[in-house]
């Protein structure tokens, strides 16, 4: 059979990854990048710590480097992985949060292996014709297809009070069935960003609704879950931010100890962004307030690309547990 076009990049879709997860008690890592120094630090993490990983792509990072060269980024980072690295570590290049038929067609026409529609705000009807529009197309190509069910809280929402935005338990296998999606991003008290929680310092965060995890998992056994607004956070980081300048005021995350759980649960997939913009951003400001007659942007992005890649394994070693599982 004539390779995908995915598979020509060196590619691979989510299914034998999620299968090993799934089995093994693990979650795959999915880590958001824009730039070189962040799919640098990705696949060097990874390669590292022996990690299969998912390279997701949001349509904003899509404008911002230019789709052709992303996707000729996403193929030298294979290459680079496979023969500088000489890690054989199994890469997936994912569609973050896909909004339209159109933008999923695009990533599945020009080389992604794996795609996430999210029409989890329409009514659930649109969700799931949106879906299986997806869905009939990208199978086609051997792509995989990621659905979501339920709306993430933001900031503005009082996560604890807000019921209705968690997954309704009673829909997903009505969902899955309709749809033929290969995985599910459920909403159980995460969100996006580096705000999660209203806390007061000091205060703990409420825990995420694992009760609703598992009657999802219920009613799909052995179907790989996805967990969005992922990153923890890490307050090392912010603390730099602040102490270098920066003024990020009660950023909290979802705890390390919660991730892990949900990681040895049908949780298959992990999406890390926000973490990794906390360390870039705590590095060069570092760089910026101790040398400030320095201009060359080697001088602070490659920190900051060095400090990324030890959270990457940091995160793949304790919080994900997919280190040495490629
Ligand atoms: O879920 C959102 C991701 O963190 C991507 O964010 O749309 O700003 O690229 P972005
Ligand atoms: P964070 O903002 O918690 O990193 O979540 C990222 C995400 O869900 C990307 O889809
Ligand atoms: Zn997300």
């Amino acid at each position: 059979m004539a390779k995908r076009l995915y598979e020509q990049l060196g590619l691979v879709n989510t299914t034998e990854m999620f299968k090993k997860a799934m089995a093994g008690k693990y979650a795959i890592p999915a880590y958001n990048f824009n730039n070189m120094e962040q799919l640098q630090a990705i696949i060097m993490g990874c390669a590292e710590s022996k990690s299969p990983v998912i390279l997701q792509v949001s349509s904003g990072a899509r404008k911002y480097a230019n789709q052709t060269l992303l996707k000729h980024m996403a193929e030298g980072a294979v290459q680079m992985c496979r023969k500088d690295l000489k890690s054989d570590i199994p890469i997936a290049l994912h569609l973050d949060h896909g909004d339209t038929f159109e933008l999923c067609k695009s990533c599945v026409d020009s080389g992604f292996s794996s795609v996430m529609i999210d029409a989890s705000h329409h009514p659930y009807d649109e969700n799931v014709a949106l879906t299986k529009q997806v869905v009939d197309y990208a199978h086609k190509y051997g792509v995989t297809v990621e659905g979501e069910l339920g709306v993430l809280a933001g900031i503005e929402d009082e996560v604890k009070a807000d019921k209705h935005t968690y997954t309704d338990p009673a829909q997903v296998q009505d969902f899955v069935k309709k749809t033929g999606v290969d995985s599910l991003a459920i909403s159980i008290g995460t969100s996006h960003g580096a705000y999660k929680f209203k806390v007061k310092p000091g205060e703990s965060v409420p825990p995420l609704r694992f009760d609703i995890l598992a009657e999802v998992e219920k009613r799909l056994p052995g179907f790989p879950i996805v967990l969005h607004g992922a990153s923890s956070v890490v307050q090392e980081y912010v603390q730099m931010i602040n102490k270098y300048g920066g003024k990020m005021e009660n950023a909290v995350g979802v705890p390390e100890d919660q991730l892990r759980k949900a990681a040895k649960s049908a949780v298959c997939k992990i999406n890390i962004d926000s973490d990794g913009r906390l360390v870039v951003t705590a590095v060069i400001r570092k760089v910026f307030a101790e040398k400030p007659s320095e201009f060359d942007p080697r001088k602070y992005l490659g920190p900051a690309r060095e400090e990324l890649k030890k959270l990457i394994v940091a995160k793949n070693t304790n919080v994900l547990g997919s280190a040495g599982k490629a």
